[in-house]
């Protein structure tokens, strides 16, 4: 059953160890930067911002980053063979490396995380150039992602020393996205809880809401999740396990084809979801559907919404609603050929929740595809 152990959490700057001023950047980790940053303007209206590689002195790598409003996306590839980074794409296909965080003391952010347990990736470093500094560090989290700590507060320049202004003269328009509303990893049997006290413990985290395998199960699937939120909640990561089922749980098949823990979904807010999923329709981005009877009685179920109810049939948008007020949210098919990292849309109308009463919904179609992929 869904428990709200603290729906809004405060901040509390005597115990808030590890003040978090938001999602700084996603990093991928991908077979091919530059395809890949293209993808990202194209289809979901990024602009790009700055560059890494050979010409700028990067020898093993090069990086795209592209933003839109508060969201910025790092695309790196490596440009040799046998590197870490390359070993990762062998591994995991394209994927999620780093969760950014920025920080004001990307130090003691390290300090206090380490001192708690995290295992270190990434010791203080300052890095420096003409606009300024950036003080970067990091620690592992599930499977082979990372939390890199960024203090930007001493730096004017366009992204991090080492990147130049990336301009091009393919500038597609945006599509509303505005920042990065909550990242999810999948973690293997038995280790949700693992996780949420790492979350707890290590980075001070709050279990906002956690869901069983009654709540998030389908005839023939199951999974649990807990999401965890830092002090402010700026910073929401709900973890997820797979539960037994008659069939395949979707984070198996995740686990399978990521071979290991990783990030499964990336939520990006929108402030008007129908203008931003049909742009984001026009530019080739797939969605997941739900058989139209999910609208049937959607209104019964949720209440009244400002929304007309005709374009999110066409589209596939799902509705919930909490006691705080209700969202809107959608989910990506996945974005490469394994079955791995996707995206929802999500718009928040008072609702601090996560869209419960579509999960059965959303799990059925995401079974449909499993089961196309042979994978049910
Ligand atoms: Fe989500």
């Amino acid at each position: 059953m869904e428990t709200i152990i603290q729906n809004t959490p405060v901040r509390n700057e005597q115990t808030d160890f590890l003040p978090l001023e938001g999602t700084d950047h996603v990093e991928f980790y991908v077979g091919n930067a530059k395809q890949a940053a293209h993808f990202y303007k194209t289809a979901f209206g990024f602009q790009g911002l700055a560059y890494a590689g050979p010409e700028t002195g990067c020898k093993d790598k090069a990086s795209y980053v592209v933003r839109q409003n508060k969201l910025t996306f790092v695309f790196t590839t490596p440009v040799r063979s046998h590197n870490p980074i390359a070993d990762h794409i062998y591994k995991h296909g394209d994927g999620v490396k780093v969760l950014a965080l920025k920080v004001d003391d990307a130090k003691d952010a390290w300090l206090q995380t380490t001192r708690r347990g995290a295992k270190s990736y990434l010791e203080p470093v300052t890095h420096k150039d003409d606009a300024g500094e950036v003080v970067l560090s990091g620690i592992h989290i599930y499977g082979d992602t990372v939390h890199l700590f960024v203090e930007r507060k001493n730096y004017k320049g366009v992204f991090m020393p080492g990147y130049r202004k990336w301009e091009s003269v393919y500038n597609p328009p945006e599509t509303g996205l505005l920042y990065v509303d909550h990242c999810v990893g999948n973690v293997g049997w038995n280790q949700m809880d693992p996780w949420v006290m790492f979350y707890q413990d290590v980075m001070g985290f709050r279990n906002i809401l956690s869901f069983d395998d009654n709540d998030i199960s389908t005839e023939y699937s199951a999974l649990m999740s807990k999401v965890m939120s830092n002090g402010n909640g700026f910073v929401k990561f709900p973890i997820n396990e797979p539960a037994e089922g008659k069939k395949k749980s979707q984070i198996e098949e995740y686990l399978d084809y990521y071979d290991g823990e990783g990030c499964q979904h990336v939520a990006l807010a929108t402030a008007d979801i129908v203008k931003t999923v049909t742009e984001l329709q026009s530019r080739g981005i797939e969605f997941l559907k739900v058989p139209t009877s999910y609208y049937d009685d959607l209104l019964d179920r949720v209440g009244h919404i400002d929304e007309d109810l005709e374009p999110l049939k066409e589209m596939g948008i799902l509705v919930d609603r909490d006691e705080e007020g209700y969202l809107l949210q959608i989910f990506t098919k996945p974005v490469e050929d394994r079955p791995t990292l996707f995206f929802e849309i999500i718009q928040r109308k008072g609702a601090k929740s996560f869209g419960k009463g579509n999960f059965k919904a959303l799990f059925e179609a995401i079974e449909r595809e499993q089961e196309e992929r042979g994978n049910l």
